[in-house]
């Protein structure tokens, strides 16, 4: 066995006759300048040498080649390109073997489609998720995967970037085989047969015939979940090219296609989404400290909240005692907990198998002294001060000083829930966002005495049950709720200032909310909000702008969607707009004497991204928010704000 080194980040071993081909490049083997020279120079290695008969291409640890390197976009490209190496693969004389060891994607399958046959391990990830950057496999990928799968299942993957693992890429033929152990050792046996054989070179491969109307249906069905982004609308048009084009204009389409995207505003965006999801949950200092151990999850309140967090809690394997004041309330926090497991056996989500473990691990019982096992409680009861300090001094009582004890209140100051306890320490703020199962935001709140492990074990929490965790510091409605109070109040100002609420809700829909501000008031419903209100009256400094719109809808008893009339009214279900509520508008607006002007929907946007980015702003020099991203991936995980624009901090910068 000899080894040669090819570059910085690839290098070979010659095992007998095959070249297996390594790419070093942490973290994620990204196709970086290094790698895709030292791959042409290790082509041209196994070309000359008489004594390789065939090649195989891995890569170290955990990744086969996690894609194209991001952080290269934007700069001056580099020779050699990633297609130019892709096209010298599928055209190798000798029989050229991906072995893959991890994830492929991006890229990264995209070399793999070009080699002559794709084996890999079980814990390969395979997918290209372009789409989620803004733009379209830009090697070949939409070209060659149809070739091998077909249009209907290229579609599906690619115009959604969906991820598959090893098994279902095996079953729709996107790898030849799938090997258990000993990845290198197949590899190099299944290399060696193809010597002997003809090379099976994807793009040469016909697109496999199928039905025009299965295409249309996948194709619509991808464009109605890409609303308004412009890369899966691409990439569907690009898999169906295959099927008509030569490969040569087929891939020269894609490329084509790949630069104008890359470029755009949509990509900038997602890639700063991309950077900013890595960013998240990092906390400076904290990266030596060691997080405590938790199995097992305590959750006083198994109501909407509390049985939410208990479902995500029990997805990610944790043990759960849900805690109810009475028999009868546990009962039905069980029931609630298993209703929702039952939704996700019944939608095909989780076998029955799955469920029953999951319950296997669920207590729910009416006596917090079974919580003197708990690692973690979280507190998941009625947002009042009185209750929860109530509850945390009775805790103290029962949970061992060594857990942690965490609030999941929305509004309340968690400081001052924290006086209630005699080791203010342990605390930490865990703002879960409802349905808590399915909602990946969580606002981890780092309290005034929270210690740094109790922090360290509170984002390894998160990131267990799979959520985006932000870091907070205390401000009344943490993050964000303070950017949304800003954005509904500038939405209000503008609705008194000559807007409608219609008008408001189109500009924001057009921009890319799944839905504007009013239907959503509409479909929370608006008293709530109201109770609030009214409670905050006293203290409400009288200087300051306030708009009485909301409260009048809520005196006519304008409640929203569920009593057919709020913002909007609802004759068969459907939103229109209300003449009784324009009216109420102008009359509220002639009492202020302001004239009416009205506002463009740009005009709308500039001025909603605007308040956003104004509260953002003072939320970073309170040191209530790390970063602008952080900011950004809160809006755009809780508050609908659309991803491609990249969150209010980024989209207000870019204007
Ligand atoms: N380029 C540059 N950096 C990358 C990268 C990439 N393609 N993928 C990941 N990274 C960086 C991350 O920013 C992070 O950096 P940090 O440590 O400084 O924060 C580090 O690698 C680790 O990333 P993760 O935290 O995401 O690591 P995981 O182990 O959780 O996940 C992964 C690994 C599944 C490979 C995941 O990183 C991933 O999904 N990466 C992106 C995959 C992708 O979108 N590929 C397509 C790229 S575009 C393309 O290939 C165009 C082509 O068609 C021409």
């Amino acid at each position: 066995m000899s080894a040669s080194r090819f570059s910085d980040t690839v290098s070979a071993t010659l095992t007998d006759d095959v070249l297996v081909v390594t790419i070093d490049n942490p973290p994620v083997n990204a196709l970086s300048a290094d790698v895709r020279a030292g791959l042409m120079a290790a082509l041209d290695h196994a070309e000359k040498d008489s004594a390789v008969v065939a090649v195989i291409l891995t890569g170290t640890g955990n990744t086969f080649i996690g894609g194209a390197d991001i952080k290269e976009f934007g700069k001056p490209p580099i020779e050699p390109l990633l297609p130019l190496v892709i096209a010298r693969v599928e055209k190798f004389a000798k029989p050229v073997v991906a072995a893959i060891n991890g994830a492929a994607l991006g890229g990264g399958l995209e070399v793999a489609l070009a080699c002559h046959e794709r084996i890999a391990s079980p814990s390969a990830k395979i997918g290209l998720p372009e789409v989620k950057l803004g733009i379209v496999p830009g090697a070949g990928g939409t070209q060659r995967l149809p070739r091998l799968i077909g249009t209907v299942a290229a579609i599906e993957l690619i115009a959604n970037g969906r991820i598959v693992l090893a098994n279902e890429a095996d079953k729709l033929g996107i790898i030849d085989s799938l090997i258990e152990n000993s990845l290198i050792d197949s590899a190099i046996v299944s290399a060696r047969s193809a010597a002997d054989v003809p090379l099976r070179r994807t793009g040469t491969l016909p697109v496999p015939p199928g039905s025009q109307e299965a295409v249309d249906k996948a194709a619509a069905e991808a464009l109605r979940k890409a609303r308004g982004q412009r890369a899966p609308a691409e990439a569907v048009r690009l898999v169906r090219l295959a099927a008509t084009a030569s490969l040569a204009e087929g891939l020269a389409e894609e490329r084509r296609t790949f630069v104008t995207l890359r470029d755009s505003d949509e990509a900038a965006a997602l890639r700063h989404v991309f950077f900013a999801e890595r960013a998240a949950g990092k906390v400076d200092g904290l990266e030596k400290v060691s997080p405590r151990k938790i199995e097992t999850v305590g959750i006083v309140g198994t109501g909407l909240m509390g049985s939410g967090i208990a479902v995500a809690a029990l997805n990610a394997g944790y043990s759960v005692i849900g805690i109810e004041q009475t028999r009868e309330a546990a009962d039905k926090g069980r029931e609630r907990i298993a209703g929702i497991l039952d939704k996700a056996v019944q939608s095909g989500r989780l076998d029955t198998a799955g469920r029953d473990d999951r319950l296997s691990r669920l207590t729910v019982a009416a006596d917090a002294a079974e919580l003197a096992q708990a690692d973690l409680v979280i507190e998941a009861v009625f947002d009042d001060l009185t209750v929860k300090t109530e509850l945390f001094q009775r805790l103290d009582g029962i949970l061992r000083t060594d857990a942690i004890l965490a609030t999941n209140t929305s509004y309340l100051d968690p400081d001052a829930i924290t006086t209630a306890t005699a080791h203010p320490k342990r605390v930490v703020g865990l703002h879960f966002f409802s349905p808590a199962n399915i909602m990946r935001l969580l606002e981890v709140v780092n309290c005034k005495r929270t210690a740094p492990d109790v922090l360290a074990s509170a984002l390894a929490f998160a990131k267990r049950l799979g959520k985006l965790p932000i870091v907070c510091g205390v401000t009344e409605g943490f993050i964000g709720n303070r950017i949304f109070s800003a954005y509904r109040r500038e939405a209000e100002f503008m609705v008194e200032d000559g807007a409608l609420p219609h008008e408001i809700d189109a500009a924001l829909e057009v921009y890319g909310f799944p839905m504007g501000l009013f239907a959503v008031y509409d479909m929370a419903g608006l008293e709530i909000a109201w109770a609030r209100r009214k409670r905050q009256a006293a203290t409400r400094d009288p200087a300051a702008r306030y708009v009485v719109i909301a409260d009048r809808l809520c005196e006519a008893g304008r409640f929203g969607q569920k009593v057919g009339r709020g913002w909007y009214s609802y004759p068969d279900g459907k939103r229109t707009v209300d003449a009784e509520v324009t009216a109420l508008i102008k009359a509220a607006r002639a009492e202020k004497d302001i004239t009416p002007k009205s506002f463009t929907a740009d005009e709308i946007v500039t001025r909603l991204l605007k308040a956003m980015a104004d509260e953002g702003d003072a939320l970073l020099a309170e040191g209530i928010a790390a970063r602008a991203s952080d900011i950004d991936l809160v809006m755009i995980n809780g508050y609908g704000f659309p991803p491609h624009k990249g969150g209010p901090m980024f989209a207000a910068g870019r204007r």
